[in-house]
């Protein structure tokens, strides 16, 4: 059966495709490879179902079903029809087919998307003798990507995009993406028994992130996948998984963790989304300005996304805050600092070249993720 070892592919934001990988790994699974927009790995569907319950960095798991060079719209519905749909697909599949194309002479997503559809279907008919497909059912996301010439056509296990733990219901001002703030976890020197504190923490996302790493918990715990609704999904190994991933997790494990915000509307929106995630009691939140926050305790990790200013006057206040972070970090000196952050100043605003810094993308906009130790 296709679904019990096939070519998965977990998306990553660009610059996190080895983070990913790494994780991957520890995960304990096959022939893990980074690749350009994340990391391909072997497994089964119980193996694509687990990685959704619990890698905090990647986007979406996918399945490859298939992988070729694609000139013409023929060679494209050729590779669609050579995928087996009828053991993948329920009688009454929803299929929603989704495109990208880039530097390929197939240029129009719109077409491509409709060849795949077509195929599909005729690949069915073929196969179940079938001539109706009232695609009432559950849905099944297909993939049609071109790149370079090579088609690549998947079916989404994950559904909605991984940064959806369920947790964060209202956005603040500029809310990091949680994959992004698990990363920044998991790429700062922080290790789970250290104090950990987030000096302009705004909706939490850093503190909730670290402290689910903290007590093991899989960020996926509580949240659907796809892939559940899928006619070959085994419900069976889904839930031992399930089961598994709750009995990982321990609250208690969580202790040193806290943040601070200047703004209360901010610390309001992480009081709910601690409270969304269960942690309600387990993060400390104050209201606080960095500018004279004093800390006890001798060694720990800042981790922030500081504001950055998009008009010059708040440009302006936005250096004069790196600089107080500088203060900060010199009011605390076993603790190191890292920011994230879009503002290419930030290294001379804050008056020192950073130890170790990473190019990274917060959506569309680049980053520099820096580390002072
Ligand atoms: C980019 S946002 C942080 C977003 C956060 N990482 C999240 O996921 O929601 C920057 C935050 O810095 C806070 N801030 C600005 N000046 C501050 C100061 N002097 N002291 C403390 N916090 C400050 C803002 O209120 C804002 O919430």
């Amino acid at each position: 059966m296709l679904t019990e070892h096939m070519t998965l592919f977990a998306t990553a934001a660009f610059g996190l495709e080895g983070v990913v990988a790494s994780e991957l790994k520890r995960l304990g699974m096959r022939e893990v490879r980074a690749e350009v927009g994340g990391a391909r790995f072997q497994g089964s569907m119980a193996d694509a179902f687990f990685c959704n319950l619990r890698l905090r960095c990647a986007d979406r798991v996918l399945m490859v079903l298939a992988e070729k060079e694609c000139r013409s719209f023929e060679e494209l519905f050729q590779l669609v029809r050579s995928i087996p749909w009828e053991e993948l697909a329920a009688p009454d599949a929803r299929f929603n087919v989704s495109g990208k194309c880039a530097r390929s002479q197939l240029m129009s997503v719109r077409d491509c998307q409709a060849i795949t559809k077509k195929a599909v279907i005729e690949r069915l008919r073929q196969h179940t003798h079938r001539d109706v497909f009232p695609e009432t059912g559950a849905v099944y996301p297909i993939g049609v990507s071109l790149h370079g010439d090579v088609a690549r056509i998947t079916l989404d296990t994950s559904g909605d995009a991984l940064n959806r733990r369920g947790y964060r219901t209202w956005n603040g001002e500029a809310p990091l993406r949680e994959t992004l703030a698990a990363a920044l976890v998991e790429l700062s020197p922080w290790r789970p028994g250290m104090p950990l504190y987030d000096p302009c923490c705004g909706t939490g996302t850093l503190l909730i992130e670290a402290a689910f790493r903290q007590a093991h918990r899989a960020p996926g715990m509580t949240r659907a996948f796809a892939c559940e609704d899928f006619s070959f999904f085994s419900r069976a190994e889904a839930d031992a998984l399930r089961a598994q991933v709750r009995a990982d997790y321990e609250p208690e494990r969580i202790h040193d963790i806290g943040g601070s915000d200047i703004d209360p509307e901010a610390l309001e929106l992480a009081r709910r989304h601690v409270r969304q995630a269960g942690l309600e009691g387990r993060i400390s939140l104050s209201r606080q300005d960095l500018r004279t926050l004093q800390l006890s305790g001798g060694e720990g990790v800042f981790l922030c996304n500081p504001p950055y200013g998009e008009r010059l006057s708040d440009r302006k206040s936005c250096e004069k805050l790196y600089r107080e972070l500088r203060l900060l970090k010199e009011r605390h000196p076993g603790w190191s600092l890292c920011a994230i952050s879009s503002d290419p100043a930030f290294e001379r605003a804050y008056g020192r070249r950073a130890d170790k810094k990473r190019r990274l993308y917060n959506g569309r906009l680049e980053c520099e993720f820096l580390i002072y130790r």
